[in-house]
């Protein structure tokens, strides 16, 4: 009978393991420590070692893997330096080498030989070389004890030897020693930095960034956001500048392109830099997060882009001057949106009280007793100020007039660099949308910043004018910074008078307010934040012995893995993890901007028999901003996807990882190659690439 029952124990058990999936994971790892977790991968289905992901003694996938620009990720696909990125991460790129006569983000770009690929001055790929645990070198010298103050300028030095060892017998070597879990960890990193990367093919917008905002953190998506580019390196295979010398740069290790496909429940895992995570924090921080700062941010954001929505929609020249601006207006705007209500909906506050409680108990008579509590005490002192500095930059440094003044500041007293500023800022300016939003970013301003935090100024131009409304009619009534043309006609002896212009006085005054009111308070508190978090953070450690930490991300590689898998974003609603060729001619509509596709592509798709190509899949990896461009791989290590966003649901990843709602957008590798070949005719780039299947 007991056996009986045990058998059939095990057998639901063996049922259960065959029908579920493997569960999601949550998780940013650092390469150097994977062994850490490789049997967790290896038992999902992982079919390669901890050495294939990072070896310093041998080629390893890491080597494949660059830090793109300063804020994505790349991967290398050939013997000659291929490398693929997002359209979005390659963006300003395309745009630098765009004019009217060759629109490269409208009609895409595609070099039909290496002659034709072009230079990009400024960006530069950054390979990992190794990173080391150096903890104990970064400390040597500290003792308990010892002030906050010395132990920063301990870890400062002997970073500094570290780095400079480091880079000392190297070309083009940098290093950088990072905190990790908030300065209980230190590792060198030591990175080979190329810089001659040239532009090899994009597609036009039409399909790189198909969807536009209206479908960005959005599922089902159809954007085909890559772009190709190639490193280029001098006879030595060493980084050099950009010469038409160069050879292209030859890696020690690039993915093949696996043609497989995929399906839900198969393993993958992200290579690549997420830029930054606050797992760990304290729950009122997190509770401020969702209840204070992300409903006030999106407030103000909201209202921003109904106001250029509206000019927008009356005036294309209007919608083209305004289009990046939105875009970089709404894609936080609609992030936040996700994080607030993904924190609320899964009580991310409450389950981190529960656990502080637990944690409190543990901790009494324990060098940790207490610390919850001045931590608590701490963010209640810092986040007035917090929240005026947010509102700051979320108001005021929003009001383009504004943003023209400080810009002249900084370029004071030169009167060549201010009119160049002036060039660029006229280009994409239109008054009325900004006099509109001066009025109502101020008016909110007053509204919700505390009397006793606002500054003098602002109240006494209220005081003066009656209202915000004539306040702001008299500003841009009376700045010489509301005409080009009066910019452009100053000459040096009138360059003091701007000092009295009513928008640098603005720019003046609430800079001036910031320093003196609220950055001491702010940077003081904050200062002794990290340092009690950075207790919190082993306290957290010691108290769960038994647990996997990850560091937060910070820009530092990492692998994220887990499976292909779709999601149910509401009652009555499944979404299926691959989306199809066939869902972009649905959304495909010449009267709407974000779903106007490109006549070549309807071409293609009236021939018959693409229906089915797919387009882009989710999964469950953990990433965040930064993993932009990095490379989705499968169980044997091969490409399968790019991963270039997440759904909104699932953004308070950053924060807290659902795995029901946690989900990364990667683009399916085959519609690169789709598009590439169909589009771009430049299927000769395949020649290059080894594909696995
Ligand atoms: N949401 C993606 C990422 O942060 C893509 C952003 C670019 N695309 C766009 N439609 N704005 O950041
Ligand atoms: N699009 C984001 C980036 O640029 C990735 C989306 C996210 O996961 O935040 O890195």
């Amino acid at each position: 009978m007991k056996t009986l029952r045990f058998i059939s124990i095990l057998a639901a058990v063996a049922l259960l393991a065959a029908i579920q999936p493997a569960r999601a994971d949550e998780g940013m790892w650092l390469p150097a420590l994977i062994s850490q977790r490789i049997g967790d991968m290896q038992a999902k289905g992982f079919k390669l070692t901890a050495e294939d992901i990072y070896s310093v003694n041998q080629a390893s996938l890491k080597d494949a893997v660059v830090l793109f620009g300063r804020g994505c990720t790349g991967e290398l696909v050939s013997g000659d330096g291929l490398i693929f990125t997002n359209h979005h991460c390659g963006y300003g790129y395309i745009q630098k080498h765009s004019s009217v006569e060759h629109d490269y983000l409208k009609d895409g770009f595609w070099a039909l030989s290496r002659a034709e690929e072009l230079p990009n001055p400024g960006l530069t790929v950054s390979f990992l070389e190794y990173m080391q645990d150096v903890t104990a070198q970064v400390l040597e010298g500290y003792s308990e004890g010892m002030s906050e103050e010395q132990r920063a300028q301990i870890v400062r030095q002997n970073s500094k030897k570290l780095i400079d060892a480091a880079v000392a017998p190297g070309k083009g070597l940098t290093a950088s020693v990072e905190a990790l879990f908030y300065g209980n960890q230190y590792f060198l990193f030591v990175f080979r930095v190329y810089s001659d990367v040239r532009l090899v093919g994009a597609p036009p917008s039409s399909i790189g960034k198909f969807g536009g905002e209206t479908d960005n953190w959005m599922w089902p998506r159809h954007t085909g956001d890559f772009s190709i580019f190639r490193i280029y390196a001098d006879a030595n295979n060493a980084p050099a500048a950009y010469s038409p010398d160069n050879k292209p740069y030859q890696p020690k290790k690039f993915f093949k392109v696996s043609r497989a496909g995929v399906k839900e429940g198969d393993f993958t895992f992200v290579y690549g830099c997420p830029g930054s995570t606050r797992e760990y924090i304290y729950s009122e921080d997190v509770r401020y997060t969702a209840e204070v700062s992300d409903p006030h941010k999106i407030a103000l954001r909201t209202t921003r882009l109904e106001k250029m929505k509206k000019y927008m929609s009356q005036s294309q020249a209007v919608r083209i001057q305004y289009s990046a601006k939105y875009a970089s207006v709404a894609n936080a705007w609609k992030k936040w949106q996700g994080e607030a209500k993904g924190i609320n909906k899964m009580k991310t506050v409450a389950t981190k009280k529960a656990y502080e409680a637990r944690f409190r108990q543990w901790a009494s008579g324990t060098r940790y007793e207490g610390l919850l509590d001045r931590i608590e005490a701490l963010i209640a002192q810092r986040n007035p100020y917090y929240f005026a500095y947010e509102y700051y930059n979320e108001t005021v440094r929003t009001i383009e007039l504004v943003q023209m003044a400080s810009a002249f500041k900084a370029a004071f007293p030169s009167l060549d660099v201010i009119k160049s500023r002036a060039e660029d800022f006229f280009k994409d300016y239109y008054r009325p949308i900004d006099e509109e939003i001066f009025t109502a970013m101020m008016t909110a301003f007053g509204a919700n910043i505390d009397q006793s935090l606002q500054p003098q100024f602002y109240k006494d131009q209220i005081a003066k004018y009656g209202s915000v409304e004539a306040w702001k009619d008299a500003v841009f009534a009376g700045s010489v910074f509301t005409s080009k043309e009066k910019i452009l006609a100053l000459k040096a002896e009138d360059l003091e008078t701007l000092k009295t212009d009513p928008a640098w006085e603005i720019s003046e005054a609430f800079r001036n307010w910031y320093n003196e009111t609220v950055f001491p308070v702010l940077s003081s508190t904050n200062r002794a934040i990290s340092l009690a978090y950075r207790d919190y953070m082993q306290g957290q450690m010691d108290f769960e012995k038994d647990k996997d930490f990850y560091p937060d991300a910070n820009l530092t590689l990492r692998v994220a893995y887990g499976y292909v898998a779709g999601y149910s974003p509401a009652d009555g609603i499944d979404y299926r993890p691959v989306s199809t060729l066939k869902g972009i001619i649905e959304k495909d509509n010449p009267d709407i901007f974000d779903y106007n596709i490109p006549q070549v592509l309807r071409d293609i798709y009236a021939q018959g028999g693409h229906e089915a190509q797919p387009v882009c899949f989710l999964a469950t990896n953990h990433t965040t901003g930064g993993n932009s461009g990095s490379p989705v791989l499968n169980a044997d290590g091969n490409l399968i996807g790019i991963n270039f966003d997440r759904v909104w649901e699932g953004t308070m990843s950053d924060i807290a990882f659902d795995p029901e709602f946690c989900r990364n957008i990667s683009l399916d590798v085959r519609y690169l190659l789709f598009i590439v070949d169909k589009v771009g005719h430049a299927s000769y780039l395949f020649d290059e690439m080894v594909f696995a299947d």
